[in-house]
Parts: structure tokens; C-alpha cells; sequence
């Protein structure tokens, strides 16, 4: 990475740049462009010269153990926090999605998703951006009256209605059950094809990472430790590939598996070490 940056940034110009084994491209304007970034909390480092570029359109996932900085990391993509003169450069056009869907009890649905918007068509709008959810039934419930699901999806609906260069999502389908995650993966997946937004998910999710996104990495130490392309073709089915993935990714996790045992076969007799079975 020879490019020298002009000038420290945290606003949307994009520039030419190098993207280096990370973007992937030899040349391209980065969504996301990160160079040695530190953040401090009092005398705890939680980034540490950490780079980071992400291409336009480009869905990217972040894992890390829990307190490795994910969010102070999206924080500071998000413009939430201050940059100190570092070199972060992030498009102004960005919404965040968080773990809950903080939608305000007192706002019909619809008006969420409006807030902030300006002109007479805000309402029209952030209709199109629930119906695109399938959330268009629901337009003047209150919130307090959606399932978790639903919760999630006006919150997705709120960050999309801005058609947003940068979709910043921090554990949105944490709080989801299974179904409605598989669902919500559709459903983000959709979203992404049609209005390609470069992503971030942070996730504990190593499986959701590898269906979800074109690049994971690890955030460890403060810095990103690993990274894995995804070329696999979407829908993702969980062959070899993904599990060799899986397992690479969760060993920079520090989980390692044991090694893999075949499913019995109905009827099949498992001997175990203490002489009893199971058949
Ligand atoms: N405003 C703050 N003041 C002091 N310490 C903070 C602040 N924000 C974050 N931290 C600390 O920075 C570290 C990283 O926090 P962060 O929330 O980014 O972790 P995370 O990777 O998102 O974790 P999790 O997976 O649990 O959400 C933690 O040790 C946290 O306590
Ligand atoms: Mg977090």
C-alpha cells in the first residue's frame, strides 16, 4: 500500500486508490479505507494500527472474540466516534443496524422509518422501504406491537430508506430465533443484490459469516488477524469448502474441533469406550 493519504479523513469523497489483498481490485475507489488506526480508552488499546479497506458493494464480515473492539470499530465507521486526525475514510451516506432494533415506542412504524427524512414524499418512502421488507401490512402499528422480527426488519427498512453507500450491521440477527434468522439472511442478501450498499456485519456467527458475506475477518489484538474470501456460489450449502472455511476461521477464534464423526445410520451400533452402546 504506497498510497499516501492527503489528509486525515472521515467524510464520503472517494478516492483512487490501491485496495492491496484486502480490496481484492489492483485499483478502485474504497468504500471503506482504514490506515493504522488506534483507539484508546483511558490506557486500554482496543484497535491497534489497524487497516481496513472495504469496496464498494463488498459484504464484509467481522468476527472476534467478545471486547476485541467490533463495535468500536463500526462506532468509528459509523461517524460516532472521534477519528483524532487518523486516516478513516467512510462514505457520509451510512446507516447502522444494531442488535436491537431501538425504534422510538411513541412513532408509528412508518414514522421510524421516516425520521430524518425531509419533503413530502417521506412518507412514501419509507412505505416502499417496509413493503420491501414485507413489512407493508404494518405501516401504522406501533412498535411495541411488532415481534422481534418484525422489529428487526423496520430497523433494516430505517437504514435502507436512505439508500446508503455503507450498511453497518452490528449483531442484527442475534436476538432472532433460528427461523427468523435464516429469513432475515434472505432477506438482507435481497436488500444487498438490489441496492448494493458496501456491508459490514460484525456477528459471532462463524456459519452466518460464510453464507453471508464475499470476505470475513478477524478482529484480534486489535487488529485484523485473519481474513477469508468466500468465492463460494450463494445459497451456500455447508459443503466441504465452507466447513474447511468454518474450521480455519473458528481455529483463529481459538475453537478447535475434533475431528469430525461420521453420523450414525438409523440402527447403527456406536460402541463407547466404557463398553456400553447405543443402538
Ligand atoms: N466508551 C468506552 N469507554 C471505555 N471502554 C470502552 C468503551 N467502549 C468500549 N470499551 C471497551 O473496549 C473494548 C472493546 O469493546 P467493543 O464493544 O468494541 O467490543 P466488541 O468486540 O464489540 O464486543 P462484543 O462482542 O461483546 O459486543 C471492551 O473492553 C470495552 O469494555
Ligand atoms: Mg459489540
Amino acid at each position: 500500500m504506497n498510497q499516501i493519504l492527503p489528509r486525515p479523513i472521515l467524510r464520503g469523497k472517494p478516492m483512487a486508490v490501491d485496495l492491496g489483498p484486502q480490496g481484492g481490485a489492483t485499483t478502485a475507489e474504497p468504500s471503506v479505507l482504514v490506515r493504522s488506526f488506534t483507539r484508546q480508552f483511558g490506557d486500554t488499546v482496543v484497535l491497534r494500527d489497524l487497516d481496513l479497506t472495504i469496496a464498494p458493494g463488498e459484504f464484509v464480515a467481522l468476527l472476534g472474540r467478545s471486547g476485541s473492539g467490533k463495535t468500536t470499530l463500526l462506532r468509528t465507521l459509523a461517524g460516532l466516534d472521534p477519528v483524532d486526525g487518523q486516516d478513516v475514510l467512510a462514505p457520509e451516506s451510512r446507516a447502522v443496524v444494531y442488535q436491537d432494533a431501538r425504534l422510538l415506542p411513541w412513532k408509528r412504524v412508518w414514522r421510524n422509518v421516516a425520521l430524518g427524512l425531509s419533503g413530502r414524499d417521506a412518507r412514501n418512502r419509507a412505505e416502499a422501504a417496509l413493503k420491501e421488507v414485507g413489512l407493508g401490512h404494518r405501516l401504522d402499528a406501533w412498535p411495541a406491537t411488532l415481534s422481534g422480527g418484525e422489529a428487526q426488519r423496520a430497523a433494516i427498512a430505517r437504514a435502507l430508506v436512505r439508500e446508503p453507500k455503507l450498511l453497518l450491521l452490528d449483531e442484527p440477527f442475534a436476538a432472532v430465533d433460528a427461523l427468523t434468522r435464516i429469513r432475515m439472511h434472505e432477506l438482507v442478501l435481497s436488500l444487498w443484490r438490489k441496492h448494493a450498499p458496501a456491508v459490514l456485519l460484525v456477528t459471532h456467527d462463524v456459519d452466518e459469516a460464510i453464507t453471508l458475506a464475499d470476505r470475513v475477518l478477524v478482529l484480534d489484538e486489535g487488529r485484523i488477524a485473519a481474513e477469508e474470501r468466500i468465492d463460494l456460489p450463494r445459497p451456500r450449502d455447508g459443503g466441504p469448502t465452507f466447513q474447511a472455511i468454518r474450521r480455519r476461521l473458528l481455529g483463529r477464534l481459538g475453537v478447535e474441533l475434533a475431528t469430525p464423526v461420521a453420523q450414525p445410520t438409523e440402527g447403527e451400533l456406536i460402541a463407547y469406550p466404557s463398553g456400553k452402546s447405543l443402538t
